[in-house]
């Protein structure tokens, strides 16, 4: 499995952290920053994440900032992707087995980082349940065709 992650100057912390359980879990990840050192705009990290999940370039997603909520908007806006704002351990495993959400969003000024790393570790190692989630979640991306035909 391959991971795009970023981050805006909200959540650089929880974005390190999460990086460690990549590397913990020997999952190969590109980080596209940001670098921290200034206030950037989270729909410029989302979209070009999202964007290379939705075109193949890469597995999954994670993309982080203060409340996880403006990444989660943006990153939802790009066709197919099925971005789920956690912040809890429950949903993390939920929203694969259930959803297949192909990105993580979370707040780093909701959560501390070590809740944060946690989540994005079940959410990385839970597999989609399929069966009559692939079914719901086939409407989805009927509903997407669609309306972009
Ligand atoms: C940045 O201040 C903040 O708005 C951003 O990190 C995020 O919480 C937006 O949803």
């Amino acid at each position: 499995m391959k991971v795009a992650i970023a981050s805006d100057h909200g959540a650089v912390e929880l974005r390190k952290e999460v990086m460690k359980v990549m590397d913990e879990l020997g999952i190969e990840y590109e980080d596209f920053g940001c670098d921290g050192s200034c206030s950037v705009d989270y729909p410029d990290y989302a979209i070009p994440v999202a964007e290379k999940v939705a075109n193949g370039e890469f597995d999954r997603g994670i993309l982080l900032c203060g409340t996880g909520i403006g990444m989660s908007i943006a990153a939802n806006k790009v066709s197919g992707i099925r971005c789920a704002l956690v912040h809890d351990l429950f949903s993390a495993k939920a929203t694969r087995e259930h959803n297949d959400s192909n990105i993580l969003a979370m707040g780093g000024r909701i959560m501390g980082p070590g809740l944060g790393a946690e989540i994005a570790r079940v959410w990385l190692t839970t597999e989609f349940e399929g069966g009559r989630h692939e079914r719901r979640v086939g409407k989805i991306t009927d509903y997407e065709k669609k309306s972009l035909s």
